[in-house]
């Protein structure tokens, strides 16, 4: 008894030093925290219960059969944040690199398996160098059987990844698919061929960080959600938004209690929309004054800035904020913002949270990139995603809502619930210059005509009214009682119950 027990004792302090100090001082000289670590700052304090610290891999080709070490590169259990069960998985470097082993990957589907039976939400702290080389196509199936998971479980449990090291070739499906990915600066890079590839193929010269750095994925490609400065920070930020998300697609939605009036008046937002319809003016502010106590995870801060996404709190539930940024391309919905918002709709939709829209859009981005590049599609990804969504619905139109971009943007049209507007609002098929330059295009020659003719224009529509006469407006609030009329909206909308009718599933425009 005594030789097993010290047998475990050896085993688990093997494990526990992964690939050895030497490796592990190298991590840490990168910058990098372990896998360990990263589970300990992640999780509350004593919560983790680790599984499968003494599986090890059957390979025996290249020398590996005499090269094991506990754990094989991936340490995987539960625990809690903030008292809320969450399965978890984190790769370690020290270990071949935190490569994938056929046992590596059969570690990750346990998790994913008993998250799913128990129906609670899945992290992936991602930092490998991709498929075990010594293994081949066994590490390949490992890959593809984790996917298949994820797949599965997308839309029951919420997935997130964080990615704090190498994640390259087919690796970075897993975190794809999941539903948020994070990143931390400098010492993270995702993509599916890497620089050595671009270098052969396309004759580029770009290094790793420049192709799939943490700025490539949240500014330019819009993969990633978010990027932390460390690992540190990574996983504090990553317990503060996972607070935001139900366990799952039937749980309800967390609450944190507020001591935020919900009739909190806020007078500075009578004389946030600017007189001159052209002027920009920051719809963040909006945002920050409606919500509890100002406190707003953005999403994709970086990609697509004429769109705003992140969750926030009413009355101590969440919410899902879409807002147009007039600050940005005045607001306009081109392919990026329309895609961006579309997926954070479709998440909020598959688990129950309230989307609060906030609606200042002059219309699509005009030109040949966007028509090329397949704006009909992409834009129709956002109505669509709104359109099927049966969640509450909460729009505030703030001043323009033109065009096919005012039905895009969660209309009433569009089963919007509650749709009110500000009296700045305008509702109309578009400004009132560009309307006359149309309608009136005989009369161009004559500056005071269409000068009349654009003020007749504008007086008619640059209001809320029309659209309220017509019920597609419920009411026009004044600015100071947003966040009022919101929380009760959200209220009466409590106990929504609407179903889509049965179909194996629809087909969005992808
Ligand atoms: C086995 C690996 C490994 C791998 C790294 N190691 N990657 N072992 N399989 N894929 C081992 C190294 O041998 C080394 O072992 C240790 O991990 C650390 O690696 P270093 O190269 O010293 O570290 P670093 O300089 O930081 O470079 C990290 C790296 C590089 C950029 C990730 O290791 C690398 O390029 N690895 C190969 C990446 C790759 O081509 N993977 C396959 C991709 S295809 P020692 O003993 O010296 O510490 C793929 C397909 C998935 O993943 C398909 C899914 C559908």
């Amino acid at each position: 008894m005594q030789d097993i027990i010290d047998q475990l004792n050896t085993k688990r302090e093997a494990a526990r030093l992964g690939g050895g100090q030497k490796r592990i001082d190298a991590q840490h000289a990168k910058g990098k925290l372990t896998a360990r670590e990263r589970i300990e700052l992640l999780l509350d304090k004593d919560s983790f219960q680790e599984w499968d610290m003494f599986v090890e891999h059957r390979s025996t080709d290249f020398g590996m059969a005499d090269n094991k070490i506990p754990g094989d590169g991936v340490v995987t259990g539960y625990g809690t944040i903030h008292g809320r069960l969450v399965f978890v998985f984190s790769q370690d470097f020290t270990v071949y690199g935190g490569s994938l082993s056929e046992a590596h990957a059969e570690k990750i589907g346990k998790i994913m398996d008993q998250a799913m039976k128990v129906r609670a939400p899945v992290i992936g702290i991602n930092d490998s160098g991709g498929a075990r080389i010594q293994e081949g196509v066994a590490s390949l199936a490992g890959y593809a059987d984790i996917f298949q998971r994820n797949v599965m479980a997308s839309g029951v449990i919420p997935q997130i990844s964080l990615i704090m090291g190498p994640c390259a070739g087919g690796a970075v499906y897993s975190p794809a698919i999941t539903d948020f990915i994070f990143m931390v600066r400098d010492s993270s890079y995702m993509f599916v061929t890497g620089p050595d590839v671009a270098r052969t193929v396309t004759h580029e010269e770009v290094s790793a960080e420049q192709l799939g750095g943490a700025s490539a994925h949240t500014e330019t490609s819009g993969v990633a959600d978010g990027a932390f400065e460390n690992d540190i920070e990574g996983c504090l930020m990553l317990r503060a938004f996972f607070d935001f998300l139900p366990a799952n697609n039937q749980s309800p939605l967390p609450v944190r209690p507020t001591d935020d009036p919900r009739d909190r008046i806020e007078v500075s937002l009578d004389t946030l929309v600017p007189e001159d319809p052209n002027q920009p003016y920051d719809i963040k502010e909006l945002i920050l004054k409606v919500i509890d106590e100002t406190h707003f995870f953005e999403l994709k801060p970086d990609h697509a800035k004429n769109i705003v996404i992140g969750f926030a709190r009413m009355e101590g539930r969440t919410v899902g904020i879409v807002a147009n940024q007039p600050m940005v391309l005045a607001g306009c919905l081109d392919i990026h913002s329309s895609i961006k918002a579309a997926r954070f709709v479709r998440f909020c939709d598959a688990f129950g949270i309230p989307i609060i829209t906030f609606v200042d859009v002059p219309g699509f981005m005009p030109g040949t990139a966007q028509e090329h590049g397949g704006i009909i599609k992409h834009g129709a990804k956002l109505l669509y995603a709104y359109a099927e969504a049966t969640i509450p619905k909460v729009t505030v139109i703030t001043r323009k809502a033109y065009g096919g971009a005012y039905d895009v943007m969660s209309s009433k049209h569009l089963r919007g619930d509650v749709n009110l507007a500000w009296p700045s609002a305008e509702i109309a098929v578009m400004g009132a210059k560009g309307a006359v330059e149309i309608i009136f295009r005989a009369q161009m020659s004559d500056a005071e005509k269409i000068a009349q003719r654009t003020e007749e224009y504008s007086d008619k529509f640059a209001n809320p009214f029309i659209a309220a006469s017509r019920g597609f407006i419920d009411d026009v609030i004044m600015p100071h009682n947003t966040r009022l009329s919101i929380c009760h909206s959200l209220e009466m909308l409590s106990n929504k119950k609407l179903e889509n009718p049965w179909r194996k599933h629809g087909n969005i425009p992808l």
